[in-house]
């Protein structure tokens, strides 16, 4: 939410309805689900597309690189620790896999 859309213009943009490509959830959104990590879902989309980003780069964070990473993202209604579970979780589950 902080982009202008003129910002990207030109580029290939993939936003959270392009993260699964089937029916089936993605493995964040599956564990987001399972991990009560979301009430509002304000943030959300946000949280999940950062954290694809942040995954393609570093597969196996520990909890405290999680909490960093989502620094810059604002959500008002979990407290953060059932994302940082989620993320936690399918970086550990993705391990030698494609969380992405
Ligand atoms: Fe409501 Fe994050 S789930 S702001």
């Amino acid at each position: 939410c902080l982009t202008l859309a003129v910002q990207v213009d030109g580029s290939e943009v993939t936003t959270v309805e392009g993260l699964a490509d089937s029916a089936e959830l993605h493995p964040l959104q599956a564990a987001f689900k399972k991990h009560h990590a979301l009430q509002c879902g304000f943030c959300t989309p946000g949280i999940l597309m950062a954290t694809v980003d942040f995954l393609s780069q570093n597969e196996s964070p520990t909890r405290e690189e999680i909490a960093e990473m989502l620094s810059g993202q604002l959500c008002r209604c979990t407290g953060y620790t059932p994302i940082i579970d989620a993320i936690y979780e399918v970086s550990r589950s993705a391990e030698g896999g494609d969380a992405g």
